[in-house]
């Protein structure tokens, strides 16, 4: 019967498009906007920051990385707390994106040392072997120009001193897109808020097996932790391993929670297993008796 009734089916569809216009756009604006949100340990980017945040722009980066951590279990446990309205005052625009060829990276600052992402971002490959991330190793060669970042900052009013701006001058864009990417997501103290506990006592299940048993986890070892501790754990960006003198409990708690803003990262996602296995392997060869 509505269908003769145009007038009224206007009318009626007018409210609903409206009430749901309200509930989800203007609404959420009134709750979202407020002082409330604000949160103190949010500083703005430094100069040097900023300017990796408008290389990191030009290329693209954003086609392939979000930004944002939604608050959804399998989020927060892969990427780490989810994000907060407030984090995001000082971006301009922002940066949530909408695509996730690569992870997110709304949470990356601190989840790697600065030598880490010098080597990742000039071969990803070497890092991460299977990985589809092109190579920005190029951009070492542009060294930032002072002149030309002073009258973009000028147009956009950012309050950055000529001091400041003139000290860009011997850094290069890599230098600006690592300070930019250690500064994602660590202006709240997460990281070691959601160190993970580790519930219950440690028991090794594996004391005692043997050489040949342990071969196959030099795999585990190759895949996850070569890149930071070397081929033969001599150390590259991370320590060496190679006599690591510590209880087997100390070194399970290190590779399961990780170092929080030591560059170490978490290895819980391996599950106990496979933690337990890198800890007799490290405790086998680290002490000389293998490679
Ligand atoms: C074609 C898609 C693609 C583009 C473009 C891309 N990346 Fe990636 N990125 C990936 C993939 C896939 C990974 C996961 C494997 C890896 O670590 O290389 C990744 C991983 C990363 C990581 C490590 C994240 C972590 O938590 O381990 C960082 C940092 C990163 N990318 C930064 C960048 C920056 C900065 C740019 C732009 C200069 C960029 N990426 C451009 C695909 C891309
Ligand atoms: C992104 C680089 C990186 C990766 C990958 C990495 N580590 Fe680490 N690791 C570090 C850094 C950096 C430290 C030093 C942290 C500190 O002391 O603050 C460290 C410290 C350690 C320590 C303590 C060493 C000591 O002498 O105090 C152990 C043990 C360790 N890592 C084991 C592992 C294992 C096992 C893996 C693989 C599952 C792994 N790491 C993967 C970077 C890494």
């Amino acid at each position: 019967m509505w269908e003769r009734k145009p007038v009224l089916l206007i009318v009626l569809a007018t409210v609903a498009i409206l009430i749901g216009t309200i509930i989800t756009m203007v609404l959420p604006f009134a709750w979202v906007n407020t002082e409330a949100d604000r949160i103190e340990s949010v500083t703005p980017y430094t100069a040097l920051q900023q300017e990796g945040r408008d290389i990191y722009i030009r290329e693209g980066c954003n086609n392939c990385h979000t930004q944002t951590v939604r608050p959804l279990v399998p989020e927060v446990l892969r990427y780490g707390d989810y994000s907060k309205s407030g984090e995001f005052v000082y971006d301009r625009p922002f940066l949530w994106g909408s695509k996730r060829t690569g992870p997110d990276l709304a949470r990356l600052g601190g989840k790697y040392p600065d030598a880490w992402h010098y080597k990742h971002m000039e071969s990803p490959r070497s890092m991460v072997p299977k990985t589809n991330m092109p190579a920005y190793g190029w951009i070492t060669k542009n060294q930032l120009d002072p002149q030309m970042i002073q009258r973009k900052m000028d147009v956009l009013g950012f309050p950055y001193t000529t001091d400041e701006i003139k000290a860009l001058g011997d850094k290069n864009e890599m230098d600006a897109m690592v300070a930019y990417l250690q500064k994602l997501g660590s202006d709240i103290p997460w990281r070691a808020a959601a160190t993970t506990e580790i519930v219950g006592e440690l028991i090794n299940p594996f004391t005692g097996v043997d050489h040949d048993t342990m071969e196959p986890w030099e795999d585990l070892y190759k895949e996850n932790c070569a890149a930071c501790h070397g081929d033969h754990m001599e150390g590259v960006i991370g320590p060496k391993l190679v006599g690591a003198d510590y209880y087997d409990e100390i070194l399970f708690q290190i590779i399961y929670t990780g170092i929080a803003d030591g560059g170490m990262p978490s290895f819980s996602n391996l599950g106990t297993d496979k933690v337990w296995k890198l800890v007799n392997f490290i405790r086998y060869y680290g002490q000389g008796e293998g490679h």
